[in-house]
């Protein structure tokens, strides 16, 4: 269960930086230091006008300005140490995050990527991860360094005169309730100008994309209509918006104005017996306006909190899912290459309808069998179970013997070459695409040699770059056909029992055709392979035929014993290639 609670989300993103807790120390600190400069500011205030001013005290006048210059040291470096280390602890935290949230996507199951789209889970380890460590530092920093800070110069204000302290405090939050109330205000009105502008910028749209249908269809007047509307809100908001704005400023000087005056015929009468002197009276007042800044930065991180526990949400139900299960302990360096389905049920949702029924087969070592269909039938799901790309429903896929999720899921995968109907290539150069992953370390004469076999060597020879030309994003830079054969040669240099190749229905130029049909050739010597065929000349080449249709296994035989029994394999044949069928 994911508890999205607040505070159990909170501490856990503090057990992030939990290790750092020396550093945190020291940065905190530092937040104390500098929140001590404040008040002490403030202070200083006292002497500098009371004794250098006025009094013209030589003394005074020596240390006054030295202390005042070693104030702002303090405060610089405390500041800079604080700041260098909540960074540096918010930016491990978002590293160690990263990390964790990219191990996770590598190891959730593939069913997980059918749902969540890539804008979502890019979203969250970009975007959230940083939401996260910006509350996590800013709010501690902020909640720590400005509440001391708060305490300080109220302490001052209380130790230089508690009655002008008490008249700040009722007048104080008055203030910061009006700024509060107008802030909100303000952020209601823009969120309706944001939609507003919406209105506009869609009601445009609509009329410039569909403006044939406007014009013969008579709908300018319609289009003006509703487009004078949007026009006209947009207006009304961004006024009140500026009433709002103009209104706030007045009334909160007002209203500071007001506790000025009232402070001054205070101090002015309380002078008169000579307690309150104007060195006083302006450390107060400095006091006074040093407390605004705080307070305001206090007020406003709240959302800022939510925003990092929400984001915070987000991240740790990605990383509480479970992953891929991998409980098997079946382990070869090489199997047979035996592959069997039987009675295999499967959905890719418990909400969805079965994909597969009662799937049964048996693939011999070293055999080939071709999976023929129409479209959507189940052919490229069934190739997905065999290396545990999704778990059966029910019944089961037996390789060697030996049910999948026995193995592990290491070894199984193994003993998987796969190459799929969209060809997956990554953007590096051609030798790393083919040598990819648990081969990334094969030699340069087994590259080659797979690449020849795949006759994909013919066009890398020729490329200035050789192997180490890179293919762009997703292969852009190389044809269809050479994608495909640069996947065979993958394929090919994994050496693998078990062959699973879900041919591409993109149609490709015939000489593409040839070089990739003498490369699966090549590719599906010596060992099992199951081929989901959409080429004539692949289908006749297959030991055997199994015609899918609507997850089942309908009919099964050699390409002319097919043919001559005139059943489903004889109709799809006939639609496909347009010939009438003919046994042979
Ligand atoms: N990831 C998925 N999530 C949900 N449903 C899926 C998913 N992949 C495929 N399906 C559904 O399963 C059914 C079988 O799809 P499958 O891809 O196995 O067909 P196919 O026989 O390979 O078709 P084609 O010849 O067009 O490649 C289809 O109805 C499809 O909509
Ligand atoms: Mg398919």
């Amino acid at each position: 269960m994911n508890d999205t609670r607040p505070g159990p989300i909170y501490r856990r993103l503090l057990g992030y930086s939990a290790e750092y807790w020396p550093l945190l120390v020291v940065a905190v600190l530092g937040m104390m230091v500098s929140a001590a400069t404040e008040p002490a500011f403030a202070a200083l205030m006292k002497p500098l006008l009371d004794g250098s001013f006025v009094q013209r005290d030589p003394a005074t006048l020596r240390w006054v300005p030295v202390a005042l210059v070693g104030v702002f040291l303090a405060r610089g470096i405390a500041t800079f140490v604080t700041n260098y280390l909540m960074t540096r602890i918010g930016r491990a935290v978002i590293k160690r995050l990263r990390g964790e949230m990219f191990s996770q996507y590598l190891a959730m199951p593939v069913h997980f990527f059918d749902r969540a789209t890539s804008g979502e889970l890019i979203s969250k380890i970009t975007y959230d991860v940083e939401q996260v460590a910006e509350a996590a530092t800013k709010s501690i920093t902020i909640l720590v360094r400005d509440t001391l800070t708060i305490v300080g110069l109220l302490a001052w204000m209380f130790y230089l005169s508690w009655q002008m302290t008490l008249g700040f405090l009722v007048i104080g939050p008055l203030v910061t309730g009006i700024v509060v109330w107008v802030t909100r205000r303000f952020r209601r009105i823009s969120h309706h100008i944001q939609g507003s502008m919406g209105e506009v910028t869609k009601t445009t749209q609509e009329a410039i994309d569909g403006i044939r249908v406007v014009k013969i269809f008579g709908g300018q007047e319609h289009e003006r209509r509703h487009f004078e509307a949007a026009n006209e809100r947009n207006r009304r908001l961004h006024l009140k918006m500026a009433v709002a704005r103009s209104a706030t400023t007045p009334i909160v000087q007002l209203f500071v104005a007001l506790a000025l005056a009232g402070m001054i015929l205070f101090a002015t009468r309380q002078q008169f017996h000579g307690i309150i002197t104007v060195g006083t009276f302006m450390s107060f007042l400095t006091a006074m306006l040093m407390l605004l800044a705080p307070i305001k930065r206090l007020t406003e991180i709240n959302p800022t909190i939510q925003r990092g526990i929400a984001a915070g949400a987000s991240i740790f139900e990605i990383l509480d899912m479970p992953t891929e299960v991998d409980t098997g302990t079946h382990e070869v360096a090489r199997a047979r290459g035996e592959l069997e389905f039987r009675h295999v049920y499967f959905r890719y949702a418990v909400d969805e309808p079965y994909v597969l029924k009662d799937v049964s087969f048996r693939i011999a070592p070293g055999e080939t069998v071709a999976l023929v269909g129409r479209s959507g039938g189940g052919k490229s799901t069934i190739a997905n179970l065999v290396p545990r790309l999704y778990d059966v429903s029910a019944g089961q896929v037996l390789v060697d013997g030996i049910p999948v999720h026995e193995w592990k899921l290491r070894s199984l995968r193994d003993q998987v070459a796969y190459v799929g109907q969209q060809v997956t290539l990554f953007n590096d150069t051609i030798r790393n695409n083919i040598a990819y992953g648990r081969l990334a370390n094969a030699s340069e004469a087994r590259i080659i040699a797979a690449a020849k076999a795949a006759h994909a060597w013919e066009f890398i020879e020729k490329l200035p770059g050789g192997l180490d030309t890179p293919v762009g994003e997703k292969g852009v830079m190389l044809s269809g056909g050479q994608r495909q054969r640069i996947a065979i040669a993958r394929a090919l240099l994994r050496d693998a029992p078990l062959l699973i190749l879900d041919e591409a229905t993109a149609a490709l130029d015939s000489e593409s055709e040839r070089a990739v049909q003498l490369a699966l050739e090549n590719l599906a010597r010596d060992r099992t392979t199951l081929v989901i065929a959409h080429r004539l000349s692949t289908i006749e080449k297959a030991d055997r035929i199994l015609v899918v249709q609507d997850g089942r296994i309908v009919e099964s035989g050699r390409h002319g014993e097919l043919l001559a029994r005139r059943g489903s394999y004889a109709n799809l044949y006939q639609l496909q290639y347009g010939c009438a069928a003919r046994s042979g």
